[in-house]
């Protein structure tokens, strides 16, 4: 499946072959010689024992074959492996962080987005950050994975060599979200890659797509991982669905007292950059952050506008 897909298949995919096809003649070999004696020695043939005291030959045999058999695992599982370990200097650069339970992908020219476009058959060098707790970034079809551990800057690069949409997700258990935590890469010729890149960088082109009520505060929502947590169908999840949010008044719990308020600006701001202080009822305290760092209230009035969309 996706041959080609990126440079790292065809070694991969010859690893683990050999490790396999290695495996399977020892599986029937070994599941032979069981049956084989099973019936050579059973009972019913009075086999008769005899006894042998040490044999050279049989050592150096069941020596010398299993180093062998391991070092030709061991050479092609190294001679795949090894590479992924060096990007190439021209490599393009592009910061993927993972959070409880999104992803974000920042370009060099600050461009920000939660899905990974890449140009074909173009060196792609990942810094692999994580904010909250170890997750870990898998494509499959380019044969790639690895760990994101807080506080670590891992790395991982690879050159998508066919065009086309492929999955990219979380494999590290992350908590309760952690099956929600995928995204396409988007491997695109070159032309169209650069079209793109032009296109999100120049924030002229931005606004005119912001004219749309909503689009920039759609987007925030979209690169800041919100809908981890809080759908925009109207969906339970984590936190309250963003549908029919805004304007309506909710039952909310502040230390041990309930009262009502109404979600007005001033409380989506509240929620935002204090998340903790009042809760809605039905839903469980401390599972968000503060987004005071992320978030300026020029950014919150965008996404105040994205909520009176979801009426
Ligand atoms: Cu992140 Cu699982």
């Amino acid at each position: 499946m996706y041959s080609g897909a990126s440079n790292f298949v065809t070694t991969t995919d010859t690893a683990f072959a050999v490790i396999i096809g290695i495996s399977v003649i020892f599986l029937v070999g070994i599941t032979a010689t069981m049956l084989w004696f099973v019936y050579r020695y059973n009972k019913k043939r009075n086999p008769v024992a005899t006894q042998i005291h040490g044999s050279n030959t049989l050592e150096i045999v069941w020596t010398v074959i299993p180093t062998i058999l391991v070092l030709i695992m061991f050479f092609y599982g190294w001679s795949g492996y090894s590479p992924m370990k060096k990007a190439p200097e021209d490599a393009m650069k592009v910061r993927a962080t993972a959070r409880m339970w999104s992803w974000l992908f920042e370009y060099e020219n600050g461009i920000k987005t939660d899905t990974l476009y890449i140009p074909v058959n173009k060196a792609v060098a990942l810094d692999l950050i994580s904010v909250d707790v170890i997750h870990s970034l898998y494509i499959p079809a380019f044969r790639v994975k690895e760990d994101m551990v807080p506080g670590k800057t891992n790395k991982m690069w690879f050159i998508g060599q066919k065009e086309g949409d492929y999955e990219l997700f979380c494999t590290e258990y992350c908590g309760l979200s952690h099956s929600y935590m995928f995204t396409e890469v988007k491997v695109l010729p070159q032309p169209e890659f650069d079209d793109w890149y032009a296109a999100m960088a120049d924030t002229s082109k931005q606004s005119a797509v912001a004219a749309k009520p909503g689009a920039a505060g759609k987007r925030l929502v979209q690169i800041n991982g919100c809908l981890a947590c809080h759908s925009a169908d109207g969906t339970k999840l984590i936190g309250p669905t963003f549908k029919g949010l805004y304007g309506k008044a909710h039952t909310v719990i502040t230390g041990n007292s309930e009262r009502e308020i109404v979600a007005d600006d001033d409380y989506i701001i509240k929620s935002i950059y204090e998340p903790n202080e009042d809760v809605v009822k039905g839903y469980v305290k401390g599972q968000m952050i503060s987004y005071k760092e992320q978030l300026s209230e020029e950014d919150i009035a965008h996404i105040i506008e994205y909520l009176k969309t979801l009426e």
